[in-house]
């Protein structure tokens, strides 16, 4: 189910401010986001999202962002000390075979997954492991391009959500993208 995974270099693209006339990400996360949350953001590449998570969880909040590629993680933590929210950004860096978040059981209140989950290997293992660090009641926004990812795939990935225990809340309409709202029960 893989695709080729987003090369690094696209990283400073990615946060071209010109994107935000597609998706602002304040207007995107506020609904979602509370003052001292914890939240986990896999796939974040060089951040476009994650500084933004890190102003809406505040000083007593944190921000845990795990990618594959090591220089997209570089170009994040660049840009979480410029943004000056190093403090509640912490970087880990996944293998193929893992997020490496086996330890943040139960301790996550939202998960975003934006234009990720279509590049990992396997989607099914995805969800596991993302699902098993949510607290009862936590959300995991998935977001997916709709120029990337046919419906089929995405309902698809949305059958393995369900497989992991997530049941779907919303269906937030977000532009040139598929979205669902997940809830662990
Ligand atoms: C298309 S980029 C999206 C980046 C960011 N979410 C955004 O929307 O600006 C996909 C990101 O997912 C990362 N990625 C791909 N496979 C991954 C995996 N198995 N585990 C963690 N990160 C992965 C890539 O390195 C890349 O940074």
């Amino acid at each position: 189910m893989s695709e080729r995974v987003c090369p690094w270099w696209m990283g400073p693209l990615l946060l071209n401010p010109l994107r935000r006339w597609t998706v602002k990400p304040d207007r995107l996360l506020a609904p979602y986001v509370r003052e001292g949350m914890t939240v986990l953001e896999p796939g974040p590449g060089m951040g476009f999202f994650t500084t933004v998570l890190a102003s809406l969880v505040g000083p007593s909040g944190k921000v845990i962002a795990v990618d594959i590629q090591p220089k997209m993680m570089d170009g994040l933590r660049q840009r979480a000390v410029q943004s000056g929210f190093a403090d509640r950004v912490e970087t880990r860096l996944a293998t193929r075979d893992s997020l490496q978040i086996a330890d943040l059981v139960d301790s996550v209140d939202l998960v975003l997954a934006f234009a990720m989950v279509h590049e990992t290997p396997s989607p099914e293992r995805f969800f596991r492991e993302v699902a098993a660090t949510m607290k009862s009641g936590a959300s995991l926004l998935l977001v997916e391009p709709a120029g990337h990812v046919r419906s089929e795939k995405f309902a698809a990935e949305l059958e393995f959500a369900l497989s992991a225990g997530l049941a779907i809340a919303a269906s937030p309409a977000i532009r040139r993208s598929h979205a669902a709202l997940l809830k662990k029960p």
